[in-house]
């Protein structure tokens, strides 16, 4: 189970869609049963479940924040922290855990310095673990975005990290060549 997430400084659109968020509960009864469904609805828009976006579900249902995350972390659909840049799925089915597929979710682990279910606090990565994705003839299977990684050796992981750093840094550059470009047009 997850410890309650440190919280993540909300971006700009998080923030407002908090705001439309606090205006839509008013559609959903104030009955306790209704905490599941207004859950599937915070983690709709904000595809996580930030600490204040509980408190205000639980002050909507008369109930205490750390109830409402009690009963939340019951439910594996729920996530407590934003999805990374990079959304890196370690699949454990059973071909793929036979095959090393828990050595694989702790390299990434270890590697980016969190847990299974947790974000680095750049937002640049997400780890969690999948059940069956449906190609274990590749198995062990890590699924990063969309992208299969199938046959994933535990000494591939610094690899693959390292391809997106690369790529990341790549980008900043030409990120800062372009914006350089446009304030010298000026
Ligand atoms: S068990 Fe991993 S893809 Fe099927």
């Amino acid at each position: 189970m997850h410890e309650q997430s440190k919280e993540f400084e909300l971006t700009a659109e998080e923030a407002a869609a908090l705001d439309e968020i606090a205006g839509a509960l008013g559609r959903f009864g104030q009955e306790r049963g209704n905490l599941i469904p207004i859950l599937q609805m915070v983690q709709e828009r904000l595809s996580y479940l930030p600490p204040r976006a509980i408190e205000l579900v639980a002050s909507h249902l008369g109930m205490a924040p750390c109830e409402v995350y009690g009963v939340a972390t019951f439910y594996n659909q729920f996530r407590f922290h934003p999805p990374g840049r990079y959304r890196i799925k370690v699949c454990l089915g059973t071909a793929c855990h036979v095959k090393g597929g828990d050595i694989i979710l702790e390299n990434f682990e270890r590697k980016l310095g969190i847990r299974d279910g947790e974000t680095t606090p750049d937002r640049e990565f997400s780890i969690e673990r999948v059940a069956c994705v449906g190609c274990c003839a590749l198995a062990p299977v890590t699924v990063i975005n969309e992208t299969v990684h199938g046959h994933t050796a535990p000494s591939k992981v610094e690899g693959l990290l390292l391809g997106f750093q690369i790529e990341r840094e790549r980008k900043e550059r030409e990120d800062k060549k372009h914006a350089d470009g446009e304030s010298q047009d000026h």
